[in-house]
């Protein structure tokens, strides 16, 4: 990729992007490809070059990929929650518009589900919102994968967009063992909205583990809702990669991997395969180094769990072109 960079900024080492001429537009004063020493920027500035043509390797970032729910619906929803979970607090929860946000969630998902990218809003002035949202996308996939019926899948994404309504904020630790708030959004609901069991059942139990070391009945296997077993695995992998916390966040293959290693631990292991499928080993977003040295990132998974990258520009099936990741960059 070329970009035009002031001369005042062009430092030795860079490369000319393409062939400079003088203003007579007859000589040239230095070739593409050429490597800019010192002396070449001041004899390009002496023949009056203002501006000069600097090739950059292009490095996207998953900002460069369109999110699956698109920034418009984003925005509108992210509003909307925000006034949502103000009014649960005060009793006065609008069940349709609740009802309204979940299809508008759903039906983004699914126009993009055999497209299979997961690319999700990292950072929001509301992260609630951006968290309730992102475990809707996340759980939607999931229950599509499942064969859900819209009725099904329907109730999975209220359940998903409440699951967190009694935090003040999301937090990023995912094992909340002295924390009440699955239990006190229960009661909210319970109380106020007389709200579907499969949602309540579902709220209640999102911070229960396969394993039985969960929280807050120590439910265990296939014992804990099926909803619930859901939104674990959607709740921690949107908590993981959000950067609305200080410190680091994960990647969205460093959050793969984590629920890949937790398997049978903090996830029942037959809907985190199914999750996998969808966002494969290499989820949009990941950016990777490949054998040929070219630097790109994940734009899409193909079947078999193939990423498709982009480098430089060009979309790079891996397998047809016999190129394989060297190495995660991040
Ligand atoms: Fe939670
Ligand atoms: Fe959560």
């Amino acid at each position: 990729m070329i970009i035009w960079k002031n001369i005042e900024l062009v430092e030795p080492g860079e490369i000319v992007g393409e062939d400079v001429y003088d203003p007579s537009g007859f000589i040239i004063l230095i070739k593409e490809g050429s490597v800019l020493k010192e002396g070449d920027i001041y004899l390009l500035k002496n023949r009056g070059v203002s501006i000069l043509p600097i090739y950059v390797e292009e490095v996207l970032t998953s900002e460069d990929i369109e999110p699956t729910i698109d920034m418009e619906l984003y925005d509108n929803l992210s509003k909307d929650l925000s006034n949502t979970f103000e009014e649960v607090k005060n009793g006065e929860l609008n069940v349709k518009k609740v009802v309204k946000h979940s299809e508008e969630i759903m039906k983004k998902v699914l126009e993009k589900y055999n497209e299979k990218i997961l690319n999700l809003i990292r950072k929001d002035q509301k992260p609630l919102a951006r968290h309730a949202i992102n475990t809707g996308v996340i759980s939607s996939i999931i229950g599509i994968s499942l064969g859900f019926d819209d009725e099904t899948l329907n109730k999975l994404i209220i359940s998903a967009i409440l699951h967190d309504v009694a935090h003040e904020k999301p937090v990023r630790d995912i094992i909340e063992y002295y924390d009440t708030h699955p239990i006190k959004a229960t009661g909210m609901l319970r109380k106020h909205f007389n709200m579907n069991d499969d949602v309540l059942l579902s709220i209640l139990h999102h911070h229960e583990r396969f394993d039985g070391k969960g929280y807050p009945r120590n439910l265990k296997g296939t014992s804990i809702p099926v909803f619930a077993r859901i939104l674990s695995i959607a709740d921690a992998y949107d908590t993981l990669i959000s950067k609305d916390f200080p410190g680091k966040a994960f990647s969205p293959y460093e959050a793969v991997k984590f629920i890949i290693s937790n398997s049978g631990k903090m996830f029942d292991p037959n809907i985190v395969s199914k999750f996998v499928q969808y966002v494969g080993i290499y989820p949009t977003g990941t950016v990777v180094e490949l054998s040929n040295g070219e630097r790109g990132i994940v734009v899409k998974v193909l079947s078999g769990l193939i990423p498709l990258v982009k480098a430089n520009g060009r979309l790079l099936d891996i397998v047809k072109e016999k190129i394989y990741i060297k190495k995660v960059i991040n």
